[in-house]
């Protein structure tokens, strides 16, 4: 109930000019919005962890913007050192304009980040448009082969796309959005996860485990043991500020770990759904709003 409330608000424009407006907001912003992405990156690159940034941003409704997201991107892959990944959002780029668009916008970026040796990988947004996400998917692949995409494993299809994503780089996560016909309950969106990372890591591709669940990232170590997959062959991912002494453990024992950080203005739509994924972390932001 309070994770649809929360997800609601966050497509609310009235919700988050008040939200936004308040100064008090900023300390929860800084919990999970990287203030200074290069800081930010520099400080995770010399504790041994890899990044992988987002511009915020998304759901662009005109090409200027979609046009003002490349630059930004463009702009962000100068910075950014060997190895490292940028995540993208296809409707930043101009997907609700047309999908043709959203292609010529990343393939500019792919583009830009192979002449880099940094990687992309398309996140995976609304339901309605997890289709394009796929054809966009597929057809930059035909250039890029290493461009990833995002699978949530709440959709019932997960499974299938995962079978049919066969040697491309995938990063399987929950799924942060609401969509009809999704698994909803905590058991049944696990189990799908472990039947995903099941496929992924006995496949031919390069599974990225996008979660901050212990269970999980025991499971995956697991697997991948079974399936004969070394460290170099898999990774683990978290978001930028989510129990980031896991993030230092795991890379201490030796295993590839991301840090996806985000930055940038637009952070409403990414805070609201950091939110919704944990209540205590919505008593800790009304905390922080009434301590003031
Ligand atoms: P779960 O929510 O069960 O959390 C497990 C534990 O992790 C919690 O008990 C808590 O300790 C901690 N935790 C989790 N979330 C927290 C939070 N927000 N604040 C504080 N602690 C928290 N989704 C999507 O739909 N499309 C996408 O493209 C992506 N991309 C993506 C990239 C990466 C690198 C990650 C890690 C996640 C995503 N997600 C995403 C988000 C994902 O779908 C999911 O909503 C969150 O990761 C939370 O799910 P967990 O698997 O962490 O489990």
């Amino acid at each position: 109930m309070l994770r649809q409330a929360l997800l609601a608000v966050s497509k609310s424009r009235r919700a988050e000019r008040v939200i936004a407006a308040s100064p008090l907001t900023r300390d929860v912003v800084r919990r999970y919005v990287a203030d200074d992405a290069g800081a930010a990156i520099d400080a995770l690159s010399r504790t041994g962890l890899r990044v992988s940034v987002d511009h915020l941003g998304e759901e662009v409704t005109g090409r200027a913007q979609a046009e003002g997201t490349v630059a930004a991107y463009l702009s962000l892959l100068r910075l950014l050192p060997a190895g490292a990944d940028v995540s993208v959002k296809l409707t930043a780029l101009g997907l609700r304009l047309s999908e043709e668009l959203a292609f010529e916008h990343a393939a500019a970026i792919c583009r830009a980040a192979a002449a880099r040796d940094v990687t992309v990988t398309l996140d995976a947004e609304q339901h309605d448009t997890i289709a394009m996400l796929h054809a966009v998917h597929a057809a930059l692949r035909k250039e890029h082969r290493d461009v990833g995409v995002v699978v949530q494993a709440y959709l019932p299809d997960s499974l299938d796309r995962c079978e049919q994503l066969g040697d491309a780089r995938v990063r399987l996560c929950k799924g942060a959005y609401t969509a009809p016909g999704a698994y909803t309950s905590t058991a049944d969106i696990d189990r799908s996860f472990v039947r995903c990372l099941k496929v992924l890591m006995a496949g031919a591709g390069y599974p990225m485990v996008a979660t901050h669940d212990p269970r999980l990232v025991r499971i995956a170590s697991t697997l991948a043991v079974l399936d004969g997959r070394d460290p170099a062959g898999f990774e683990y991912q978290m978001l930028y500020g989510v129990r980031p002494d896991e993030q230092a453990r795991l890379a201490a024992l030796g295993f590839t770990m991301r840090v996806y950080v985000p930055y940038g203005a637009d952070w409403y739509p990414y805070l609201m759904r950091r939110l919704a994924e944990r209540p205590r972390n919505l008593a800790f932001f009304l905390r922080s709003l009434l301590s003031r």
